[in-house]
């Protein structure tokens, strides 16, 4: 399982599913929400977004979920999450919620993969930022959904 709040879905997301989804059968990608960030995208929004640019993987499931994390993966009987390492805080915040996350749920384990290094610096907060002063995020966002993501912060702009 790869969850995330994905708001939005990120080149870096990509990079990281691609690779996970040769790591198992299947990969499910679960939209989750993280309490200490205000979302920019409805939850139906981000499902779209997912589905749209990880439709060409036929083993990826895209969800998404209201609710702790653990809940979700022992209904699904899933076990193993995978997350993207970026920097030297990730790894603190991946460590503390891979440690929470195991106190509820003993079997839970977490692959972390280290991003690209044209990814290190990439993150939804980012592109989020970017995209309200009408910058340049086409190097961030997958261009599938690139107009969507456009078009949310222009809005917001007027
Ligand atoms: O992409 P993010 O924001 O780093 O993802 C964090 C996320 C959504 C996976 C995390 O906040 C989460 O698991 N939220 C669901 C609620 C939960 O289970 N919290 C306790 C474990 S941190």
């Amino acid at each position: 399982m790869y969850p995330g709040s994905f708001d939005p879905l990120t080149k870096g997301h990509v990079n990281v599913v691609s690779r996970a989804a040769q790591l198992c059968d299947i990969l499910h990608v679960v939209i989750l929400t993280n309490p200490s960030k205000k979302p920019a995208f409805t939850v139906e929004q981000r499902m779209e977004m997912a589905k749209l640019c990880l439709s060409k993987w036929a083993n990826i499931r895209v969800d998404s979920y209201q609710g702790l994390l653990v809940d979700y993966m022992r209904d699904k009987s899933i076990h193993v999450v995978v997350r993207g390492l970026r920097s030297e805080s990730d790894f603190r915040f991946e460590t503390e919620m891979a440690a929470t996350n195991a106190l509820m749920y003993p079997e839970y384990e977490t692959i972390l993969l280290p991003s690209k290094t044209d990814y290190s610096f990439t993150s939804s907060s980012m592109v989020r930022e970017v995209a309200s002063y009408g910058g340049d995020i086409s190097k961030m966002v997958p261009p599938e959904i690139l107009p969507i993501v456009e078009e949310r912060f222009k809005q917001s702009e007027q």
